[in-house]
């Protein structure tokens, strides 16, 4: 197979996990990018549903290298939980996880910094310490998952992060409540717990790329949660699109040959932020119920919206999508009829490529095709040939409204459930 990237085209939840599960198959190396334990995978494997955080969706195949990426942030006790977790599951996870020793570490002060301005900015994040780690890194304070394995300057180091925090304490009028004797201890015995897994990716990911081995790499969150090209500020803090694959792994661009992007049929938010498709009302109640969307790392109910064609249409041009997976058309099963939103109007322009600008964004009024609902379950499907007409022409217009090639449509959450669209350069990848 090809050299993939799977990103999201939303605002994240897309079904990235199933789509690389049902992918890592057909390839030796899955490797996560970005982000940390915001992101929530879920993959449904032999009828046992496992709900990924920071461990590459590819960790449930046997003989398949999973790997984490300079571009992620680490939280310690989170990874142990989650590896623990997947070991007490029968899951193997040994020498086939590697960590970047360029990855950065989430600290426990990351998690007090993220209390005290969310009070204030109220970006509705996950409170897991993700954006003050990033901002670490970009103030070239952090600390890396490297220097845990070289204890004996760890005290200087965590000096910097912590004089930047205490200025914030003191700035905010709070007290500082980090044990940094304490944290110097655990960090260290953390570092040599994983000292054999805590190596240099780019160099692991050349190494099977010259073996002739193929990399998935995963991206967690989506384009519109990326920090450069997503709805700024109301975003994520890492490059979640498919080009932070080549930055969050080390891995050259020209070694990318093709681009997945996953959307659902629909659209969700989690979080604050500008969604102008977002439905409201008892529709919105029936489709985040249908759906079962309720966040996976935060149980937060997810907003759910119709389709947003504009937002998607930009998502596949920044990406250069090559495919779209379509996923969850089921959950579309029992409406009357379907909305598309195909442009935006603000005060009283046609608006066709996604405003930078949110305030702009929040001011835009949907331009919606309605399209007839199919009214029959599609639940479990396999085939195109076996969708109903409506469903066919909704999935074959999506595809038209955003200028991509849909490769596959997802109609529940098991692998199987999955239709390959022939012909498709994603059934080429697959084949
Ligand atoms: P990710 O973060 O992009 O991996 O997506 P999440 O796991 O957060 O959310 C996707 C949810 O949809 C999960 O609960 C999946 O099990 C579920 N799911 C995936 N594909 C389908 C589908 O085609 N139909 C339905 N009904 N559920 C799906
Ligand atoms: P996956 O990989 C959906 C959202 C948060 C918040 C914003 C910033 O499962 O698709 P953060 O904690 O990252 O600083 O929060 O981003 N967010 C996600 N929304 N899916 C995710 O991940 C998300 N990760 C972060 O809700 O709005
Ligand atoms: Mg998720």
């Amino acid at each position: 197979m090809p050299n993939i990237v799977v990103v999201g085209t939303q605002w994240g939840d897309e079904g990235k996990g199933k789509i690389v599960d049902l992918l890592t198959g057909r390839v030796q190396v899955v490797a996560r990018y970005n982000g940390g334990h915001n992101a929530g995978h879920t993959v449904i494997a032999n009828g046992r549903k496992f709900a990924l955080r920071l461990i590459p969706s590819g960790i449930l195949h046997e003989g398949v290298l999973c790997l984490m990426g300079p571009g992620m942030v680490v939280e310690p006790e989170a990874f142990e939980t989650e590896t623990e977790g997947l070991r007490e599951a029968g899951v193997e996870v040994a020498d086939n996880l590697l960590v970047s020793d360029r990855a950065h570490v989430i600290l426990p002060h990351h998690f007090e910094l993220e209390k005290l301005w969310e009070e204030r900015r109220k970006i509705g994040t996950t409170r897991r310490g993700i954006g003050p780690a990033y901002e670490d890194k970009a103030g070239r304070r952090g600390i890396r998952l490297g220097d845990l394995l070289r204890p004996a300057a760890l005290p200087e180091k965590l000096a910097l992060a912590r004089d930047h925090y205490e200025m914030v304490c003191r700035g905010a009028g709070v007290a500082p409540a980090v044990d940094w004797a304490a944290l110097v201890d655990r960090l260290a015995a953390f570092g040599e717990r994983h000292r054999s897994r805590i190596v240099d990716v780019a160099m692991v990911l050349h190494a099977q790329l010259a073996r002739g081995y193929s990399v998935l790499c995963e991206g967690a969150q989506a384009t519109l949660l990326d920090l450069d090209h997503g709805t700024y500020p109301f975003v994520t803090s890492s490059s979640a699109s498919a080009g932070g694959a080549a930055v969050g792994l080390g891995l050259a661009p020209t070694r990318i040959d093709a681009v997945l992007g996953i959307a659902k049929a629909y659209t969700t938010r989690v979080g604050s932020g500008p969604f102008p498709t977002e439905m409201g009302g008892e529709l919105e109640e029936k489709v985040r119920e249908k759906g079962g969307e309720y966040g996976v790392v935060t149980r937060r109910p997810r907003r759910c919206g119709w389709f947003d064609g504009v937002a998607t249409r930009y998502s596949v041009r920044v990406n250069g999508v090559d495919s779209l997976a379509i996923i969850k058309l089921d959950v579309l099963d029992e409406l009357d009829e379907i909305r598309v939103c195909t442009s935006y109007r603000h005060a009283g322009v046609t608006v066709d490529a996604m405003p930078a600008d949110v305030e702009m964004l929040a001011e835009c009024e949907p331009v919606y095709e309605t399209l007839p609902g199919w009214k029959s379950q599609t639940a479990g499907l396999r085939e195109f040939a076996d969708l109903p007409q409506a469903a066919k022409d909704y999935v074959t217009r999506l595809g038209e409204i955003v200028g991509a090639e849909v490769g596959l449509v997802s109609t529940g959450p098991d692998r199987d459930d999955t239709i390959l669209i022939g012909r498709s350069a994603l059934a080429t990848w697959f084949a």
